[in-house]
């Protein structure tokens, strides 16, 4: 049996039950392509799944390998792919409950990946693929968001929010964003139009009849967040629970909550815009794949600006 480094946890904990070490080689099935990974990022739901609260929707097959962001090359293909070949350099972000890329090889399915943008390297596409379709897909597919409307991005500095907020601008929406004082000349740099220090100011007394809320925090924030919208608008979640309906029609808006879809139309969208330099990650710190636990650590205090990258080549 072929073998690969890759960061696997036995059981469920701290970022600690982290190890590098060898596991098996993934093989392609019929519809998927090897991917030799270049490198991955951290996203909050690597470390939710590693600490095991995401045991109440499906358990671990384990050992198991985290990691949803890919920028790598295709090494080979399974029967039936026809869109890809060896040597194309691509990005994706692979289902949540197969084994994953922090690892030197993952399989992924043909419509899991689209072409890298072309101008960035490994370690900034890699940076883009879940945070870049949720944003897409909470501004675009579930709150529809056309020119000249108004969307608050809570968590605006982070790596879901910071792309929000670019590809917010490109539309031509009006965009408030929240973050702590020290990001608020980063929201600015992004384009945004109202960034909101919550250390001082409460988002609610400055944002009204808005469109549109993006809320990824919960709790009191979401409680909070549903009086900056107009009637109609819509409050998008992007972490559980599910937003009550009874509170969205107490204030006579909408509420839904999304889990990011594998779309490549879209990831070859967000390619084009990255190669024209109209988008463009943050890059807060790049480890090599063996200090995956130390990445998490990092991604664990919840004050990352932009994203965190594990470089595996
Ligand atoms: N449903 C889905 O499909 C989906 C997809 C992606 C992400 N998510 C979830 O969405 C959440 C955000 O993801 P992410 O990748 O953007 O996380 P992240 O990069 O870890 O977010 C970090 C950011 O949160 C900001 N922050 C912390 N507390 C805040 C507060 N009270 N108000 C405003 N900003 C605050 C920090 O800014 P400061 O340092 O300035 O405080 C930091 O920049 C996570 O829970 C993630 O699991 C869900």
């Amino acid at each position: 049996m072929e073998t690969m480094k890759a960061v696997r946890f036995h059981t469920y904990g701290g970022p600690e039950v982290l190890v590098y070490e060898d596991a098996p080689k993934p093989e392609p099935a019929a519809g998927e392509v090897l991917v030799k990974v270049h490198a991955t990022s951290v996203n909050p739901v690597d470390c939710k799944g590693r600490a095991g609260h995401l045991r109440i929707l499906s358990e671990y097959p384990l050992p198991f390998i985290s990691g949803s962001d890919v920028s790598g090359v295709v090494e080979s293909t399974g029967a039936g792919v026809t869109k890809w070949k060896s040597g194309d350099e691509v990005y994706g972000r692979a289902d949540l409950w197969c084994p994953g890329a922090y690892a030197e090889y993952i399989t992924m399915r043909e419509g899991e990946i689209a072409y890298k943008p072309k101008k960035l390297d490994h370690i900034h596409s890699a940076a883009i693929p879940l945070a870049g379709l949720t944003a897409w897909q909470a501004l675009f597919d579930s709150a529809d968001l056309k020119p000249g409307q108004k969307v608050l991005i809570q968590a605006a500095a982070g790596g879901v929010g910071h792309l929000a907020i670019q590809l917010a601008k490109l539309k031509e929406l009006y965009v408030a964003g929240t973050a702590s004082g020290r990001n608020q000349e980063f929201l600015k740099q992004l384009g945004c139009d109202q960034p909101i220090n919550y250390e001082t100011t409460r988002f609610e007394d400055v944002v009204h009849d808005f469109d549109a809320v993006i809320e990824s925090i919960g709790g009191e924030v979401r409680d909070r967040s549903w009086k900056v919208l107009k009637k109609g608008g819509i409050l998008v979640a992007l972490i559980g629970p599910q937003p009550s309906q009874d509170d969205a029609k107490q204030y006579g808006v909408r509420a839904t909550i999304i889990w990011v879809q594998p779309k490549p139309d879209q990831l070859a969208e967000i390619a084009n815009l990255a190669d024209a330099g109209r988008v463009r990650p943050e890059i807060a710190a790049v480890f090599p794949l063996r200090e995956a636990a130390k990445a998490q650590q990092m991604s664990e205090t919840e004050h990352v600006r932009g994203k965190i990258v594990l470089q595996v080549v």
